[in-house]
Parts: C-alpha cells; sequence; structure tokens
C-alpha cells in the first residue's frame, strides 16, 4: 500500500510551543513516582547510565518515528496508521484505545494530588497527611476523590477545549519553565538538608553488582513510560507540528528536558526520604505510598516543611495536568476526525465518557473494594493492561510497519524534509532490530516475570 502524504492541520505555532508541549506530555506522573525509586533500586548510577544510554538509542528511534508519522500524515492516530498500510487499522485502534483507557485513571490520580495540594496550601491536614491512615481514608470514601477528580478533569478539558494553539501551547509555555523553576528550587533546598548527602551518593553512585537483565528491562520501561510513547501522544502532537522545524534536534530537546525532570525529581525524593528514614531503602517504594504517605512524613518533619510540601504537589499538579492534557488531545482529535465534529463537542463527549470510566477507579478503592480483576483493583488493570501489554504491542508492530512494510524511509524523508538525519545508520538499526527485541523482552517479562 502506498503511503500517503497531506497537508499539516493548523497547529502549534512555534518550535518552542511544540518542543515544551511534547516535553509537558512526558513530564508526568511517571518521572516523579516511577524513575526515583527504580534508580535507587536497581544500582543508583548505574541505572541512570543504562537509562541515558537507552535514551538516546531506543528513546530517540521511537519518539523521532512517532512525531515524522504525524507530521507526515497529518492524521489522528487512528487514520495515520490506516494512511500508512490499510492492514495496520487494527493498531491503529489499538494504539488509539491507550489513553481512552489512561486519562481516566490518570486523572482520578490527579485529583488526588490536587487534594493534596489544597491540604498543603490551606494547611488544613498538612501534618495529618503525613499519617498512613490518611491517605486510605481519604481512597476509602468515594466523594472526595471524586469532587477533585471532576475538578482535574474539567481543567484538563478547559484547555483542550481552548484548541492546539490557544490552549495546550499557550499552558505548555506557562507551566512547563514554572515546573523546571520548582523542582530546581526543592532540589537545593533538599540537598542542603543535614545527611542528604549519604541519600545523594545512594542515589547516582553506580553499584555494578546490581547490574542485571532486570536492570535493563526497568530502564527501557521507564523510559518507554516515561516519553509517553506507543500511544497515539505523540502521532497527535506530531500532527500539528510545522513542516518547517526540526524533528531531530526536538526530539533530543524533549528527551533532555523529560530526563533532566526525572533526574531532579530523585535529587530531591531520595535524599529527602533517606534523611527521614534512617537510610531505609524499603521507604523508596514506587507509587502512591511514596508520594501520599512517605513525602506528606518527610515534609510533617522537615523545616518548613508544609510550604516544601506545598510547593511539591503544585509541581506535580502541573506535571500530571500537561500529561492528561495531552491524553485528552490525542481522544478528541480521534473523535473530531472520525465524526467531524467541532473540538467543544467532541471535548464534552470525552470528557463525560471519561468521567464515567474514571468513576470504575475511584470506586474500586472505596465502595467496590471487594472487586478485583485478575486481583487488581480497577484503577491498577487498567495501568496494567495498558502500560504492560498494550504498549509494548503498538511498539513492537509499529516498528515492524516502519521498519519492514512501508520501510524506515517513510520516517526518514520525512525528518530529512528540512535538516540532513545525523544518525539514520543508528535510526535503522534501532528501529529494525534493537526496538522490537526490547519490546519483546518489556512483554515477557510483563508476563511471566513481574518485576
Ligand atoms: N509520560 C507521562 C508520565 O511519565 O507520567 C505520561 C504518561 C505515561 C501517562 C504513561 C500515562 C502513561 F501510562
Amino acid at each position: 500500500m502506498q503511503s500517503k502524504t497531506t497537508q499539516v492541520k493548523s497547529g502549534f505555532g512555534s518550535k518552542l510551543g511544540f518542543i515544551l508541549a511534547a516535553a509537558g506530555s512526558a513530564v508526568g506522573l511517571g518521572n516523579i513516582w516511577r524513575f526515583p525509586y527504580l534508580a535507587a533500586k536497581y544500582g543508583g548510577g548505574m541505572f541512570l547510565l543504562v537509562y541515558l544510554i537507552f535514551a538516546v538509542t531506543f528513546g530517540f528511534a521511537l519518539m523521532a518515528t512517532e512525531i515524522a508519522i504525524g507530521r507526515r500524515t497529518g492524521k489522528s492516530v487512528i487514520q495515520a496508521y490506516s494512511d500508512m498500510n490499510c492492514h495496520f487499522k487494527p493498531l491503529g485502534w489499538l494504539a488509539g484505545a491507550i489513553p481512552v483507557i489512561i486519562l481516566p485513571y490518570y486523572c482520578v490520580i490527579g485529583g488526588w494530588v490536587l487534594k493534596y495540594l489544597v491540604i498543603f496550601t490551606t494547611g488544613s491536614g498538612a501534618s495529618a497527611a503525613g499519617d498512613g491512615s490518611y491517605f486510605s481514608n481519604f481512597i476509602g470514601h468515594a466523594g472526595s476523590p471524586m469532587l477533585f477528580f471532576a475538578i482535574f478533569i474539567l481543567l484538563t478539558a478547559v484547555v483542550v477545549m481552548l484548541g492546539v494553539q490557544k490552549g495546550v501551547e499557550k499552558v505548555s509555555k506557562l507551566m512547563m519553565p514554572v515546573l523546571l523553576i520548582l523542582i530546581v528550587g526543592i532540589s537545593i533546598y533538599t540537598l542542603t538538608l543535614p545527611g542528604a548527602i549519604d541519600g545523594l551518593i545512594y542515589y547516582v553512585k553506580p553499584d555494578f553488582n546490581q547490574f542485571s537483565i532486570k536492570t535493563v528491562i526497568a530502564a527501557v520501561g521507564q523510559l518507554f513510560y516515561s516519553m509517553s510513547l506507543a500511544m497515539g501522544i505523540m502521532i497527535t502532537y506530531g500532527s500539528y507540528m510545522r513542516k518547517e522545524d526540526n524533528i531531530e534536534s526536538s526530539v533530543r530537546q524533549i528527551e533532555v528536558f523529560d530526563t533532566l525532570v526525572a533526574f531532579l525529581s530523585g535529587l530531591i525524593i531520595v535524599p529527602a526520604v533517606f534523611v527521614f528514614s534512617g537510610g531505609d531503602e524499603n521507604a523508596l517504594n514506587a507509587g502512591p505510598s511514596l508520594m501520599f504517605i512517605t513525602l506528606p512524613n518527610v515534609f510533617k518533619e522537615m523545616l518548613g516543611g508544609q510550604i516544601v510540601g506545598a510547593v511539591f504537589f503544585l509541581l506535580v499538579v502541573l506535571a500530571a495536568m500537561t500529561s492528561s492534557i495531552s491524553l485528552m488531545e490525542t481522544v478528541v482529535s480521534i473523535v473530531e476526525e472520525r465524526f467531524h465534529w467541532k473540538r467543544i463537542p467532541s471535548c464534552l463527549i470525552v470528557t463525560g465518557i471519561s468521567f464515567l470510566i474514571g468513576l470504575l477507579s475511584v470506586f474500586g478503592y472505596s465502595i467496590w473494594s471487594d472487586f478485583t480483576i485478575f486481583h487488581m483493583q480497577f484503577l491498577d488493570f487498567f495501568d496494567y493492561i495498558s502500560n504492560n501489554i498494550m504498549m509494548p504491542i503498538v511498539a513492537l508492530m509499529t516498528c515492524v510497519l516502519v521498519g519492514f512494510v512501508v520501510k524506515t524511509t517513510f520516517v526518514e524523508d520525512e525528518i530529512e524534509k528540512n535538516a540532513r538525519f545525523r544518525v539514520k545508520g543508528l535510526y535503522r538499526v534501532m528501529i529494525k532490530f534493537i526496538c522490537p527485541i526490547c519490546m519483546l523482552l518489556i512483554l515477557f517479562s510483563a508476563l511471566f516475570l513481574k518485576l
């Protein structure tokens, strides 16, 4: 099937706007609650090194591929895959289904973060929040999580409704620099805490004994999650990118931003937790318990902890919001294209349906907590199926499509529209061989190793 190229639709007004919006998508909860934990668990500096090597090779290849597909086809994710090859339309559907699954539960977690931001800014219950039972109490009653979930998803919807340039781009240009300033500020503060240097050393010093195939799998998995790959987001944002902008350098800058924020999150979290837990490595456990129990506990003990906590949760709200915007934009672009609806009705429908789906995750921790799927609560199940099963399949099949069906020239030609593609040889090897092998490894580990 011959590939089609179409004119780019109206989209980002500048290269910086595109980079900050894509970086906004990439920088999210994954950077803050997953990266520091994995780095600490898998050998500190060793993990950082493996992660960096994968970022500039594997991550670069996959992200450049998605952005080029988006810009070349100018379509939303489903149509983009079927334009490339009609037999790959189901792959477009599978990729498009991922943000539909993720958006609701991501906004539920966004609501939790918003609640903690309110607690810490108003001071009401800031010290109680450090109590282990506070969080389970909060999510154990549906009312408050539902309210904060509704506020978070509505805020996301307002930005998406305003459109790509006036909403997504403008908000990213405002939020991302603020986020960077906040994260640099708090990391400097935590590094000045007495005893923080031991935590810092633990975080960055390579422990070669920890190196194993698991380190590699964990690094690839995290990279893939962190860069918002294989869920149609980068294809959608690519479709809004200006033809005159350079894809290769944009991807590099998005990667630097994403990796820097992940690294700085570790600089905040690892030393802080280390100091206040007396060097207990288990306190760094990833996920909700770190963010909503361990850290509030740390803030409770810390001098000026309420202010630091408020700034920290503002940072997390910004990171989560720019990611949820990208998830919603991807779904809205599909609805607009398929049904030829205008942006506002498309956005309202997507918000309404996502709210209903999100209620499953809210109730899964409260009134329906006895109900599980494969021994998982709704939220965990949605997270597991999308991240561990669907995304690796989409990435694997995208590599097959680009590497062997339409051929890598489909992507290379688009990248070379306005500049020389400097790492073309490496790119081909990545897409045809290394990326598919990594994806198979991730799938295998998700199904059989339970890392
Ligand atoms: N890349 C973002 C993050 O690290 O949080 C956004 C994201 C990734 C959202 C993966 C959801 C997801 F499953």
